[in-house]
């Protein structure tokens, strides 16, 4: 079994890149930050104040996640409801910044997330993969690109599906998350130390994808 952790800032196109080399390569893709976004919906849900975090445990053993895998393509399911597209909109995002530095979040999710890399081979994205939920995986890669470039291209991502977009807006959002998800004192976002850095910011997507099977092959002699 393999398993390849994939780190990194929002907006690193982690999952998009992530998700194209585990079909070519036969993997599963399993993308975590899907899980926190589902705790901060819930949250959202059940209007718990997410700057409290004793209410944001308090809710934890009454929150069911799950997730299928459908084609190949992840589904999380949250009290038996597929939230999988819910969970992409700015207000989710953010909320999840915020719930994924609470330390029984982190904790919650943790043996659901190692499940499975037991039974699968897998790539795994998400900000501790290497650090902390896989710290024996056969590759790791720590996927960077500029704070510009990545709103850049979050804004053509959102505009392509006839959303609304706004380039200042969103920087401003990014680099808020990033300055969360580095500075929290649970694991923050760092590159493991045995990782591959790869930036991708003047990089195609189609270039960033076969660096990083090629990273792989490689590491994991395939
Ligand atoms: O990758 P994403 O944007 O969907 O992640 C949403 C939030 O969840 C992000 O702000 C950081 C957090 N996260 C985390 O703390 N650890 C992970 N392994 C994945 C995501």
């Amino acid at each position: 079994m393999i398993s390849v952790a994939i780190d990194g800032p929002a907006g690193a196109g982690k999952s998009t890149i992530a998700r194209a080399a585990a079909e070519k390569l036969g993997f599963i893709y399993v993308d975590t930050g899907a899980l926190y976004r589902a705790i901060g919906l819930n949250c959202i849900k059940n209007n718990v104040d997410i700057n409290d975090p004793a209410k944001v445990a308090a809710i934890l053993p009454d929150t069911e996640i799950r997730v299928v895998f459908f084609n190949g393509e992840q589904r999380v399911l949250l009290g038996g409801d597929d939230v999988s597209e819910e969970i992409r909109s700015e207000k989710a995002s953010m909320t999840a910044s915020v719930v994924s530095a609470i330390p029984e979040v982190r904790k919650f999710l943790l043996d659901l997330q190692r499940s499975f890399a037991k039974v699968n081979s897998v790539i795994m994205d998400g900000r501790d993969i290497g650090t902390v939920v896989l710290p024996n995986a056969s590759v790791k890669i720590f996927l960077t690109a500029s704070p510009q470039s990545r709103a850049e291209r979050r804004v053509n991502q959102l505009r392509e599906k006839g959303l609304e977009a706004d380039y200042e807006t969103i920087l401003k959002d990014i680099m808020i998350r990033d300055e969360n998800d580095t500075n929290r004192s649970i694991a923050p976002l760092k590159p493991a130390e045995d990782s591959v850095l790869l930036d991708t910011t003047k990089l195609t997507l189609q270039q960033s994808i076969e660096s990083v099977i090629s990273i792989i092959k490689e590491a994991a002699a395939l």
